[in-house]
């Protein structure tokens, strides 16, 4: 199949990629399982809505106010289509840590009789794969409820173990919370057995897709989940916006987790009622030109197409796995093949700190990341203190592959091993 992501002609859209870094170099940008680089239109749409648009949503009765309705609930459609969700079903945030706290947090209100209601007998379920986002608040949220916190372990190849799939979630459960795709490693985690026995106990799915939503296609119908979570600014958009989706029959039974103005039905001195969701859940004048941004890149990457994205990743993951498997005395950590893995590789160079890997490609005007990627669990589950992290998307091609290998091997030059 020709592939029809053009790294080429897709850079000409991101302002960024005619810096130049250290030593004249031009950017390799390596770091987008962190944060990705953002193109034109969605720098232009943030701004044409300040200069032309501004006025707090929900609220005023001028012209402005109503533009600024218009371009904000037409930025909830586009994040709605963009993963298959119903537009009353799709909330704001400001990050999808907010996301996945604001569920924890909605979680811990929860009344006696609530389905969400956790007391000490019941179970939350997440895996060794979690990154702190989607690891912390149920640990927490288990902390203040005397709730029980249980995982899935991590295989030695980095895949999650489903072996022990009904022991881990039982009768006992109410939430399991999984990664779609390992931060870390680029796993990509198979749902569908998971999600059946998590309805099969009765409990609620919550999926963390900041890994997997900017990199190939969701349908959360299709996977039959219960709630997910996204950020924007790993998916082109701007930071400051982030995504929740619930199953509208779940968000209306939640309690709401930020209170304030724009999410209420009726309000005295003493006492409150809560507007219907998505409303609920956007207490205070929300991050409008962010959500409008977000909207535009999400155009963008539909654009492009999703299928084509992820096809062009797949190859250049098999490229890059290949050029690996070729360097001495460096090992890839994860999954070896491009099976249920996504664009992200991980690395250690032998004798070589991974700061001080960082620090050489940077040199070269490779930007990647380096450390315990906000998986510490991970990282000690591995033997490891850390690791390197290249993570590509739309703008790479195999020529920032070459530049990463050559400049790995300069680093074993330049600290003599
Ligand atoms: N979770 C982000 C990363 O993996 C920040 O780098």
């Amino acid at each position: 199949m020709p592939n029809l992501i053009l790294p080429f002609e897709i850079k000409k859209d991101f302002p960024i990629f005619s810096k130049i870094m250290r030593g004249g170099n031009r950017l390799v940008y390596l770091d987008s399982g962190a944060t990705s680089q953002k193109p034109r239109q969605v720098l232009d749409a943030e701004r044409d809505f300040y200069e032309l648009h501004n006025a707090a949503v929900h609220r005023g009765a001028h012209l402005l106010a109503e533009e600024a309705n218009e371009a904000y609930e037409g930025a909830r459609q586009v994040v709605a289509d963009f993963i298959n969700a119903d537009l009353s079903e799709l909330v704001f945030t400001k990050s999808a840590t907010e996301s996945l706290n604001a569920l924890s947090y909605s979680f811990g209100n929860s009344k006696p009789g609530s389905r969400f209601f956790l007391e000490p007998g019941d179970r939350i379920v997440v895996s060794e794969l979690e990154h702190h986002a989607n690891l912390i608040p149920w640990q927490q949220l288990a902390k203040r409820t005397g709730a029980e916190l249980v995982w899935f372990e991590v295989t030695p190849e980095g895949r999650l173990d489903q072996s022990k799939l009904e022991e881990l979630i039982n009768e006992k459960t109410k939430i399991v919370a999984i990664t779609h795709q390992s931060n870390v490693l680029g796993t990509i985690v198979p749902l569908e057995n998971i999600v059946a026995r998590t309805h099969e106990v009765g409990a609620v799915f919550v999926l963390d897709a900041c890994q997997s939503a900017p990199h190939f296609a969701i349908d959360v119908k299709a996977l039959d989940i219960d709630f997910l979570a996204f950020s924007g600014h790993k998916a082109l958009g701007p930071t400051g916006v982030g995504i929740l989706w619930g199953r509208t029959q779940y968000l209306n039974e939640m309690e709401p987790f930020l209170t304030g103005g724009s999410m209420i039905e009726s309000v005295t001195m003493t006492d409150s009622t809560w507007a219907q969701a998505p409303k609920k859940f956007e207490a205070g004048v929300p991050n409008m030109a962010q959500a409008i941004g977000l909207a535009a890149a999400l155009n963008y990457l539909t654009k492009l197409g999703m299928e084509n994205i992820a096809n062009h990743e797949r190859e250049l993951t098999k490229y890059a796995l290949t050029k690996f498997s070729e360097l001495r005395a460096v090992t890839v950590i994860g999954p070896k093949d491009v099976v249920d893995r996504g664009a992200v590789i991980s690395f250690t160079v032998d004798k070589i700190h991974p700061h001080d890997v960082g620090q050489v490609l940077d040199q070269y005007g490779i930007a990647v990341r380096t450390g315990h990627h906000c998986a510490w669990p991970l990282m000690k589950k591995l033997g490891l203190v850390g690791t390197t992290r290249a993570s590509f998307y739309i703008y790479n091609d195999e020529s920032d592959v070459d530049a990463l290998v050559d400049a790995i091997a300069g680093a074993q030059k330049y600290f003599k091993v």
